[in-house]
């Protein structure tokens, strides 16, 4: 049914997040927890992510951004390393045709050049195999940091022959790895750590911030009703001032 007064049905709105980025940290404490290798805790958490992905878009959010191995995790022992690349190329075989069904629409946001040509050869089947999808957009961040992609974004431009003085805010953004989609509106980081840890920087200059203590693992549709809950309580200013007509009656 439609909402008659349209001031409320804006607040309705506005209240479920469009774009939602999301750190899934803390799979190592939990198969520490349990006595099992670290490993253990990457492979729950991929089952997890594909729950998450439709509780996300059965509760209206329409872009869902993913930390999956920062530029960062390379520091990791090699062990570590080398297993998150075989888990991804399984979670793509395991669970692409599902999500496409799902009506999943998946980007891989990243620097590719450093993976091997399996791994990009199936994040292009899994790209054009959902390409058509709108319910939900799930992008991967893999090999991403948010200070490569400010700098592969200048790299774009001064490819495409921007000039110096045409550099503007606008024109980074086209040439940004996350150019198809809105700024996010929330940035949820489970695991307990309060930081960014180089995720999406330059998208994320006016996002609410909800940090869980929950381990990735552990994270299910309580915690994502939670968070969204305290998102639709955030007053949102972009620096201005709120218009009075969207305050709450009575304030
Ligand atoms: C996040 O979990 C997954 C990746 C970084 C790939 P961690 O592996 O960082 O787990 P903790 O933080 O050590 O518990
Ligand atoms: C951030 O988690 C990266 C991912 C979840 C992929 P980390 O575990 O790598 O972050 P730090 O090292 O604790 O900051
Ligand atoms: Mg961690």
């Amino acid at each position: 049914m439609t909402n008659p007064n349209p001031i409320a049905a804006a607040q309705a709105a506005a209240s479920v997040p469009r774009h939602v980025a999301l750190v899934m940290d803390g799979n190592g404490r939990w198969a520490r927890q349990r006595f099992m290798p670290r490993f253990f805790g990457h492979k729950q958490g991929v089952d997890v992510l594909v729950r998450a992905v439709n509780a996300f878009a059965d509760r209206g959010v329409e872009f869902l951004t993913v930390f999956a191995f920062s530029s960062e995790n390379w520091k990791r022992p090699a062990e570590e390393v080398s297993g998150l690349m075989g888990l991804v190329l399984v979670a793509v075989s395991k669970y692409l045709t599902k999500m496409a069904g799902e009506g999943v629409r998946i980007r891989i946001i990243g620097d590719r050049s450093a993976v091997s040509d399996k791994l990009r050869k199936a994040w292009e089947q899994a790209e054009a195999a959902t390409a058509h999808n709108t319910r939900i957009t799930l992008s991967v961040a893999f090999n991403y940091g948010g200070r490569w992609d400010v700098v592969q974004a200048c790299r774009q431009a001064l490819a495409a022959g921007v000039k110096a003085d045409e550099v503007d805010e606008a024109c980074l953004s086209k040439h940004m790895a996350l150019s198809f989609a809105p700024d996010p509106d929330l940035f949820i980081r489970t695991g307990g750590e309060m930081r960014i840890s180089n995720f999406l920087l330059w998208q994320a200059a006016y996002t609410e911030f909800f940090f869980t203590e929950c381990l990735w693992p552990d994270f299910g549709e309580a915690q994502i009703d939670a968070a969204l809950a305290a998102f639709a309580h955030r007053d949102r200013r972009f620096g201005g001032i709120r218009p009075p007509e969207l305050a709450p009656a009575g304030a």
